[in-house]
């Protein structure tokens, strides 16, 4: 449970390509605020669980965190296989993936794309009910292409019981853009059966508890692009040193985890900037697209760091210029 107003679980979002262990631990060990880490999806790829996911769930590689490894599928067979694989791993709690809108993935009626096909649900979660010893719960939009699609998965709920559902309010066809229905959230949390969770566009404590104020029936809210944004938020007192921290632990993890050299490394890292800190300087986040090694990236990144207070409060800042 978190240390200021917020009465109810504060969950981490997965985010694809971000969130990954080493991003986990960097955060759980230097800010924390999180009770709960949602692994981005694991697939099915040419017939095995991708080595890369399962290598990312390992137990010790997420030692301290509660951390809840998340699945997609359409077929039950790929269900299944990435549920045992789970399970051997010692988890007892998984989350099934009922919101990805990345075209590849939905128009294979994958994620947010199932939405639209209320059989393919049923007969997944019909496969899933039949699985001893796993707690699920699910992660969903409210629809694939119409608002209110929800209306037919929601009762197949029932099948297996989930430990809650986490609802992003917009259609998987709105990707990330456009207004966040509340309407149809609010339709949604007033019908379910099931615990409901909140996502979308919460970046700061404050926006956590109006929600919380809001809608006092939430189970929890689930933090995703604000986490990834500022990974101090659920924390009042981060210091400018906390994000260095921070910082240096994610260099440090990529080091050990890839393998690929140091244009790799370095290609990695400046990802990470596309989600971190988002109010750095357009110089400084230039510099740090630019670096070609590991020294210039270092060099453009401290430079970043040492204006993280400017990048956590972009509009401050340029009111106090003349
Ligand atoms: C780059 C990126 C990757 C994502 N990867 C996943 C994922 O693996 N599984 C998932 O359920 N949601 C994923 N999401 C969706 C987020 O978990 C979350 O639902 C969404 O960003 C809305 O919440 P937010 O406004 O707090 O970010 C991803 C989102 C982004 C932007």
């Amino acid at each position: 449970m978190n240390s200021n107003d917020i009465n109810i679980p504060v969950l981490a979002a997965p985010l694809q390509g971000v969130t990954d262990n080493v991003w986990r631990m960097a955060q759980h060990e230097v800010f924390g605020g999180v009770d709960a880490y949602y692994a981005p999806f694991m697939r099915v790829e040419h017939g095995e669980v991708r080595r890369k996911d399962l290598r990312d769930v390992e137990p010790e590689r997420n030692a301290g965190t509660t951390l809840i490894p998340q699945i997609l599928a359409c077929q039950p067979e790929h269900a299944l296989m990435m549920v045992d694989a789970l399970k051997q791993m010692g988890y007892s709690r998984i989350d099934i993936n009922l919101g990805c809108p990345f075209p590849p993935i939905a128009l294979h009626r994958k994620g947010s794309g199932m939405l639209a096909h209320p059989d393919l649900v049923e007969a997944l979660f019909k496969s899933l009910a039949s699985v001893e010893d796993i707690k699920f719960s699910v992660k969903m939009r409210i629809g694939w292409d119409r608002n209110d699609q929800w209306r037919d998965i929601l009762p197949l709920m029932d099948i297996i019981k989930p430990e809650h559902v986490a609802v992003h309010p917009r259609t998987g066809k709105q990707q990330y853009k456009g207004e966040l229905d509340i309407e149809q959230f609010e339709a949604l949390l007033a019908a379910s059966a099931w615990p409901v969770i909140y996502n979308g566009s919460l970046h700061t404590v404050e926006d956590i508890e109006q929600t919380i104020h809001r809608y006092p029936t939430l189970a929890a809210v689930m933090v995703g692009s604000g986490l990834a944004a500022n990974p101090g938020m659920l924390v009042p007192d981060a210091t400018p040193d906390d994000y260095r921290h921070f910082h240096d632990l994610l260099v440090d993890g990529y080091t050990d985890q890839l393998n690929g050299g140091e244009a790799q490394l370095v290609r990695h890292l400046q990802d990470i900037w596309q989600t971190f800190l988002p109010g750095t300087a357009h110089k400084l986040f230039k510099a740090i697209r630019k670096s070609r090694t590991l020294d210039q990236y270092q060099n453009a990144a401290a430079a970043a760091l040492d204006d993280v207070t400017a990048a956590l409060n972009p509009q401050e800042e340029e009111n106090e210029e003349p």
